[in-house]
């Protein structure tokens, strides 16, 4: 059965592009009304109008730089201020550096830390009273098949992902009574602007997937009567999930780094 999301509230990071515009088009499709956080307001504001025309739906966009932490209070500071409660969230902003980590710009592995773990724990500690409460929403944290074993040459990466498998998992245990729907949503490679932002499509694994079959299988996940805490899409990202948690790492590093285009 469809989750209802008439009424209610979603906040999605990251919905400039990829997978965020793609939970912002089937959260609105449902009749959620909108907040859309992320760097590029221009696109932003094309999106918010497309969706208000096409769905009826309220949208209100915030351009804010996720890995600065001064943002994160500014995020929650807009909804107060615009009246808005919050019902379901969407920790989706990330981005990955590659190559060895002696050999990357320091700056940037803080950076990504900042977005990819501060941001999404902050967003998730500031809106969870309220996700518990209104019980009748999600929260969704973007992980990747990167969570599932240590990652040489996206070592900062992969280590993020990790923390937000296991971060959420915990919040969602920790929150079953309440109604509230959470899952960590573990894509593998999908056709976005990922790719572009990593400089090189060297560290793709397998096929790609679509930002809409991935968010298909979110949905899917939050529509079921027990959300699994923890979901993978695609059948052959499951399959090299379960490899990555079980192989040894002696065995599991090497291949990884192969894998890697290393
Ligand atoms: N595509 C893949 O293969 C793949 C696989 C597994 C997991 N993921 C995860 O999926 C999530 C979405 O990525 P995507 O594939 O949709 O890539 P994308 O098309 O590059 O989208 C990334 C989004 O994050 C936003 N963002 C980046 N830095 C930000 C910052 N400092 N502050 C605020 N927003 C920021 C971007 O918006 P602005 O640039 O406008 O700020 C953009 O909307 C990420 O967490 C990524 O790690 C992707």
């Amino acid at each position: 059965m469809s989750v209802h999301f008439a009424g209610t509230t979603a906040l999605v990071t990251g919905a400039s592009s990829g997978l965020g515009a793609e939970f912002a088009r089937v959260l609105a499709a449902r009749g959620a009304d909108l907040v859309l956080v992320a760097r590029r307001l221009d696109r932003l504001e094309a999106l918010a109008r497309e969706l208000e025309t096409r769905h009826g739906i309220t949208a209100r966009i915030l351009g804010a730089d996720l890995g600065e932490p001064a943002a994160w209070a500014r995020v929650r500071a807009f909804t107060d201020a615009e009246g808005v409660r919050v019902s379901t969230l969407v920790n989706n902003a990330g981005f990955a550096t590659y190559g060895v980590l002696a050999e990357t710009d320091p700056g940037r592995a803080d950076e990504e830390v900042r977005l990819n773990v501060g941001a999404l724990t902050a967003l998730t500690r500031l809106y969870l009273p309220d996700l518990m409460s209104e019980g009748r929403g999600a929260l969704v944290n973007v992980a990747s098949t990167a969570a599932f074993q240590p990652v040489p040459s996206m070592a900062v990466y992969g280590a993020t992902k990790a923390y937000v498998r296991s971060f959420t998992a915990a919040v969602a245990w920790e929150t079953r009574a309440t109604g509230l729907r959470v899952t960590a949503l573990c894509p593998g490679a999908t056709r976005t602007e990922f790719f572009d932002v990593v400089g090189s499509e060297d560290a793709k694994v397998g096929r790609y997937q679509s930002a809409g079959q991935v968010v298909r299988r979110a949905m899917r996940a939050l529509d079921a009567r027990r959300t699994p805490p923890v979901v993978v899409s695609g059948v052959a990202n499951r399959v090299g999930a379960v490899l990555g948690r079980l192989a040894p790492e002696r065995l599991g590093l090497p291949l990884t780094e192969a894998l890697m285009g290393r």
